[in-house]
C-alpha cells in the first residue's frame, strides 16, 4: 500500500549529490500506492537529515523548500497509506531512531508489533508515533548496537527474523554512508541496477527514469545495495540470488502524455492494451500460441473445476471470463473474491485449476488465496500485469497482460487486458481438451483481433459521454443494470463511480430488478442499462429492453449502452450510447469503456482528484 524508494550513487558521477531529486521523483511515480503522508531521509558526512509531512508528496516538497536538505549521494523515501496510526506528521516515515543515527521506511503490517513494543518499552525505549514501523526501527537499533555489533546487514537480517506479518523495510545508518539495507517478506521490493548507482523501489516506476535493468527480490530476503553492487541473502544470512529482468516500458509510459489525468490516459491506452496482450499469442495463421503455460497438458486435461480468485475490478474481469470459459470449455467455473475464498474452507484439490487475476500482482488477499489453493494441491495460473511482482512468482504458470503501467487507482486498461488474457486461457483449454474445433477457436481469435479498433471507435465518441457525466454529476445515486456478461460490466461501472466520484452507485443483474431493487427507482434516478446484442443468443436482448421500459415507466432517466443498429432501445432510452457490433462475449471490452469515461467525467466535474481518490491506494498489500 505504501511506496518505497531508495537511491545510492557516488561522488563524481552524473547524478552526483542529487539523491534527494532521485528519491522525490521516485516518490512522485509511486504516489499512486498511497498518499496520506510522505517523507525522505538523506545521509551526508555521517549525518542523517530527514523531512516528513502529512499529505501528498507535493506537501513534502513544500516542506523541503521551506527547510532544505543537504546534498547527498544516498537517500530513502516513503509515501504512505496509513494502517497503524492516522496520517499525521509524526506517523509519517522515515522513522528516525537511535539518537538520529538510524532511519527506516516500511511498507506492510508488522503483526507482532504490540509484543515487540512492550518488550522494547520494558527496556526503556520510548515511542513518538503510533506506528508499527517505529517499533521495527527501534528493534533494529537495539539489535544493531548489541547483537549485530554495528553490522547493518546483519542487524536487518536478525530484525527481519523477529518480525511477523508483511513488510519491506529500508534502513540507512549514519556510520554507513555507502549502503542501504532492505528486507522483504510478502511485500514488494525490486532492485534497479544502474551504472555507478543503484536503486530500490516498491516497483520499477520508482526508478524507471534512470534504468531499465531490474532484479526481482525473493521472499524472506535481505539486500544490501552500494553504488556499484548489490548482495542478496536469506534472513539467516545464507547467500541468495534475485531474478534479473529488463523493464519493457519506458518513463513516457508512466507519464500523463498530455491527458488531464492518468485515468483519462489509461482509458485511451485500452486499444493498445488489448492489442499488446494478444500480440505474440496468435501465430501467422491466427492460431493460438500460449508458450508461457508451463503446466503439464495432462494436468490441464484432468481439471474438473476452475476457480477464479481476485478482488475489485479484477474480480469483475473474472466474472466476465467465467461466461466464456464455461461456454467454451464446459468446465464448471466459479469466481470468488479472494478474501472470501481464503477463509471459507473451499473444496479444492489437485483437479482444481485456480486462476488468479491481479493487475499489481501484490494484492495480499489474492496472494493468500493462491497460497491456500496451492497448499490443497491445486495448480495456479496467474494473470498479471506487473513483471517482477509476487503473484507470478508464486503461481505455477503466468499469462502476462501487456497493458503497460497502470498508475490511476481506478483500474481501467487492466480490466480489458485481464478479460482478453482470460479469454486466451479459455480458448487454449478448450483447444487442448478438444471442446472446440480449431476453426472455431480461430474464429473467436479473429473477433478478439478486431477489438482494439472497435474500442478505439468507442473512445472516439467520448464527448457525448463526457457531456452526460457533466450533466448528471449532481445525481445522488446512479444505478447500472446488465444481464449475462453485461452484469459484471454493470458492477464495474458502479465501482468506478463509487471510487473516484464518491457517488452512491449500485450494479444489478437486470433480472433481479423485480426482486427488490426496482423499489429504488423514483423520478430522475439515472439508470445505465448494458444492452446485449440483438443478434445474440436466447431472448436476452428483449428481456433487457423490457427492463429499460420498467424503470423508465417509474421515472428513471435511462441511458442505454447499445450496439450500432439496435433501434429497439430508442423508444425507452433517454440517451443511447452506441458501441460497435460484436459477438456477445466480446461486448464487455466495448460496453465498459463509456462507463469508465462517465465516471472520470463526473469526478472531474465535481473537482475531485481522479487519479488518487480518498482513502484508497493502488496496491492493497494488506489483508
Ligand atoms: O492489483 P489488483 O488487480 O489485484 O487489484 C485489485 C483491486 O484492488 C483493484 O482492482 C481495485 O478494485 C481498483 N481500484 C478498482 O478500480
Amino acid at each position: 500500500m505504501c511506496g518505497i524508494v531508495g537511491y545510492i550513487g557516488q561522488a563524481g558521477e552524473s547524478r552526483d549529490y542529487f539523491a534527494l531529486n532521485v528519491v522525490l521523483e521516485g516518490l512522485r511515480r509511486l504516489e499512486y500506492r498511497g498518499y496520506d503522508s510522505a517523507g525522505v531521509a538523506v545521509l551526508t558526512d555521517g549525518e542523517i537529515s530527514f523531512r516528513k509531512k502529512a499529505g501528498k508528496v507535493a506537501s513534502l516538497e513544500q516542506e523541503i523548500e521551506r527547510a532544505p536538505l543537504p546534498d547527498a549521494i544516498l537517500g530513502i523515501g516513503h509515501t504512505r497509506w496509513a494502517t497503524h496510526g492516522g496520517p499525521t506528521d509524526a506517523n509519517a516515515h522515515p522513522h528516525v531512531v537511535d539518537n538520529g543515527r538510524l532511519a527506516v521506511v516500511h511498507n506492510g503490517i508488522i503483526e507482532n508489533f504490540s509484543e515487540l513494543r512492550a518488550e522494547l518499552s520494558a527496556k526503556g525505549y520510548t515511542f513518538v508515533s503510533e506506528t508499527d514501523t517505529e517499533v521495527a526501527a527501534t528493534l533494529l537499533g537495539e539489535i544493531y548496537n548489541n547483537e549485530a555489533e554495528g553490522d547493518l546487514t546483519r542487524a536487518v537480517q536478525l530484525t527481519a527474523q523477529r518480525l511477523e506479518g508483511a513488510f519491506t523495510i529500508l534502513a540507512i545508518q549514519a556510520d554507513h554512508g555507502d549502503r542501504i539495507v532492505a528486507a522483504r517478506r510478502n511485500s514488494p521490493l525490486v532492485i534497479g541496477v544502474g551504472e555507478g548507482e543503484n536503486f530500490l523501489g516498491s516497483d520499477v516506476s520508482g526508478f524507471i527514469d534512470y534504468t531499465r535493468k531490474a532484479v526481482e527480490l525473493g521472499n524472506d530476503q535481505v539486500v544490501t545495495i552500494t553504488a556499484t553492487d548489490y548482495t542478496i541473502t536469506n534472513f539467516d544470512g545464507t547467500p541468495a540470488s534475485g531474478k534479473p529482468f529488463d523493464i519493457e516500458w519506458d518513463a513516457a509510459a508512466a507519464e500523463k502524455g498530455g491527458f488531464d489525468s492518468f485515468m483519462d490516459k489509461e482509458i485511451h491506452d485500452q486499444p493498445a492494451a488489448v492489442r499488446d496482450t494478444l500480440m505474440g499469442r496468435l501465430d501467422e495463421d491466427g492460431k493460438l500460441v500460449l508458450d508461457e503455460l508451463h503446466i503439464d497438458e495432462a494436468i490441464l486435461r484432468s481439471v474438473d473445476k476452475i476457480i477464479v480468485v481476485a478482488c475489485g475490478t479484477a474480480a469483475y474481469a473474472g466474472q466476465v471470463a467465467r461466461y466464456a470459459i464455461e461456454h467454451w470449455c464446459r468446465i464448471p467455473t466459479e469466481v470468488e473474491l479472494a478474501h472470501e475464498f481464503r477463509y471459507r474452507d473451499p473444496i479444492v484439490n489437485e483437479k482444481t485449476l485456480v486462476v488468479a487475476l491481479s493487475q499489481s500482482g501484490e494484492t495480499m488477499d489474492t496472494l493468500m488465496a493462491v497460497r491456500h489453493a496451492r497448499e490443497q494441491g491445486a495448480k495456479v495460473i496467474a494473470i498479471c500485469n506487473t513483471v517482477g511482482s509476487t503473484l507470478p512468482r508464486e503461481a505455477d504458470a503466468s499469462i502476462y497482460t501487456y497493458a503497460g503501467p497502470e498508475i490511476a487507482v481506478a483500474s481501467t486498461k487492466a480490466f480489458l487486458a485481464q478479460i482478453t488474457a482470460s479469454y486466451l486461457l479459455g480458448l487454449y483449454l478448450a483447444q487442448l481438451r478438444g471442446n472446440m474445433f480449431s476453426d472455431e477457436v480461430t474464429g473467436i481469435l479473429e473477433s478478439l483481433r478486431q477489438m482494439p479498433e472497435k474500442i478505439q471507435t468507442v473512445i472516439d465518441h467520448e464527448d457525448q459521454v463526457k457531456k452526460l457525466g457533466q450533466d448528471l454529476a449532481n445525481s445522488d445515486s446512479v444505478l447500472f443494470l446488465g444481464r449475462h456478461v453485461g452484469f459484471p460490466v454493470a458492477l464495474e461501472g458502479a465501482l468506478k463511480l463509487k471510487e473516484i466520484a464518491y457517488l452512491h452507485a449500485e450494479g444489478f443483474a437486470a433480472g433481479e430488478l423485480k426482486h427488490g431493487p426496482i423499489a429504488l427507482i423514483e423520478d430522475g434516478q439515472p439508470v445505465f442499462v448494458i444492452v446485449p446484442s440483438p443478434r445474440g443468443r436466447d431472448s436476452l436482448h428483449s428481456k433487457v429492453v423490457s427492463n429499460i421500459q420498467e424503470v423508465r415507466a417509474r421515472g428513471a432517466i435511462t441511458i442505454a449502452i447499445a450496439e450500432e443498429g439496435d433501434e429497439a432501445v430508442n423508444a425507452y432510452a433517454n440517451f443511447v450510447i452506441r458501441i460497435p457490433q460484436a459477438p456477445t462475449l466480446m461486448q464487455p471490452l466495448l460496453s465498459t469503456v463509456p462507463l469508465q469515461i462517465f465516471a472520470c467525467a463526473v469526478a472531474t466535474a465535481k473537482g475531485y482528484d481522479v487519479d488518487q481518490p480518498r482513502n484508497l491506494a493502488k496496491s492493497v498489500t494488506v489483508e
